[in-house]
């Protein structure tokens, strides 16, 4: 197998270093037509990795009279990446991209879409934790069991994970996967091993991820309705050191958010508006407190709804019910204090019907006016989604997809952390 090395810089007018420029000007092109599998692999100072990587890959790929490319895309690693692949390149199909702009292994996973040419594409680590040797395997459960998407797992039987791992790890790792499980029944859904048809994957510009789970994200945005788990080894590095920290956990929890918001928007919207809801409460009793002394009871109850009131309409005309609908705003306020007050009226009345009705009742009446204040906040969220903020479109909770720009030759402003991040990968 032998292959040109086609390194994707971009034509930027100031290269940042000599070695970038030198090789700027020997740029190929390997546009391979029908290859199986383009395998994209995202690395940050992998050098070490990167030659047994590219054998063990060629050889089980070979094996399986499988054509592969592996797209290896490098945020600048700077540590000799570019030059071993071109030296890999007189061998093997290898295509690099080098992103100076961009960093972070999701989205550089997402450029690695955008380059694939096979049927299938896979994704794995660069550093021997995922077995290039399982990739047929993946590739072959793809097709037999007719899956949407196939992860090299940990946790399905068979799978096993490096001994070397801290309970800490493998507590974090479980419990960052149950999270996920109203996204998807796979029991290694944190897993950064995974197979998929390039035609599944479709336009890449809407996954937006935020943090490192590009295969979660991958499943839920990319409506994998079957996903498949072969079992694996993962086996800690040997070479280098986990580039993900404990940021990471922080970016996870909203990037659940967002997939959950995506895949679940009505139910996402009604506990928006049900938080909006007890945050008025809070709102109405500080306010109500604090003018007592000035305004006497009655009136300072009265001002506390109404600044509750308001409060709420703010919140959810910005949040809950964010809407490109150009309605005016001081109509929708007249509304939504309508509809307030059907709500009001609603809950009044349903404590008074059921206290009327039975002792059982009469005898709860906190619990009734429960009751009461639950059937009213059906009825008010009805009325906001239908009438008061006219919106039309399912709320969007998150910010635009990212967009998969060019890379511009310019030296990075930020730079890596000197010491090595605490090691709590999933
Ligand atoms: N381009 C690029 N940019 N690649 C990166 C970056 C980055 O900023 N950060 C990490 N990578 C590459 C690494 O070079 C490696 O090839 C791969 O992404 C995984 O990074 P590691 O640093 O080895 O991550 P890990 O071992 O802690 O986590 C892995 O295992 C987890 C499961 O335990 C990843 O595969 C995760 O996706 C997976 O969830
Ligand atoms: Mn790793």
């Amino acid at each position: 197998m032998t292959g040109s090395l086609s390194i994707f810089l971009p034509d930027g007018d100031s290269p940042n270093t000599d070695s970038l420029n030198t090789l700027a000007a020997t740029i190929t092109s390997t546009a391979s037509a029908n290859l199986d599998v383009s395998v994209v692999v995202p690395t940050f100072r992998e050098v070490e990795n990167l030659t047994t990587l590219t054998e063990q890959l060629f050889a089980a790929l070979h094996e399986r009279s499988l054509t592969g490319e592996l797209i290896v895309v490098d945020d600048n690693s700077c540590d000799g990446t570019i030059e071993l692949c071109q030296r890999l390149a007189e061998t093997y199909p290898i295509r690099l991209v080098v992103r100076t702009e961009e960093r972070g292994l999701a989205t550089a996973v997402i450029r690695g879409f955008s380059e694939a040419s096979g049927t299938y594409v896979v994704v794995m680590d660069a550093d021997l934790s995922h077995p290039p040797t399982a990739v047929p395997t993946l590739l072959e459960t793809l097709q037999t069991n007719q899956a949407d998407f196939v992860i090299g797992s940990r946790y399905v039987k068979g799978g096993t994970i490096d001994e070397s791992w801290s309970i800490f790890r493998r507590i974090n790792s479980r419990v960052a996967g149950f999270l996920a499980t109203g996204l998807t029944s796979a029991k290694d859904p944190m897993a950064g091993f995974f197979a998929i048809r390039r035609s599944q994957l479709g336009d890449v510009t809407r996954l937006n991820p935020c943090g490192y789970k590009i295969g979660l994200e991958t499943i839920v945005r990319c409506e994998c309705k079957s996903v498949a788990e072969v079992p694996i080894h993962f086996e800690d590095r040997q070479f280098g050191e986990s580039k993900l920290n404990l940021k990471e956990q922080w970016l996870y929890v909203r990037h659940l958010l967002r997939l959950y918001a995506f895949r679940y928007p009505e139910a996402c919207r009604f506990m928006t508006f049900g938080a909006v809801g007890l945050s008025g409460m809070i709102v109405d009793l500080v306010t109500f407190s604090s003018l007592t002394p000035s305004l006497g009871l009655s009136a300072a109850r009265a001002a506390a709804i109404w600044v509750a009131m308001t409060w709420n309409f703010e919140l959810n005309r910005r949040v809950t019910f964010k809407t490109s609908a150009k309605s005016s705003i001081a109509a929708a306020y007249v509304r939504f204090c309508t509809a307030c007050l059907t709500g009001a009226a609603l809950s009044w009345g349903t404590f008074v019907g059921l206290t009327s009705l039975s002792e059982s009742f009469r005898n709860q009446p906190v619990a009734t006016a429960v009751v009461g204040t639950f059937a009213a906040a059906i009825v008010n969220y009805v009325l906001c989604r239908s009438w008061v903020f006219v919106t039309g479109k399912p709320q969007q909770l998150e910010a635009a997809p990212v967009a998969v720009t060019p890379d511009i030759l310019t030296l990075d402003k930020e730079e890596r952390p000197a010491q090595p991040p605490t090691r709590i990968a999933a």
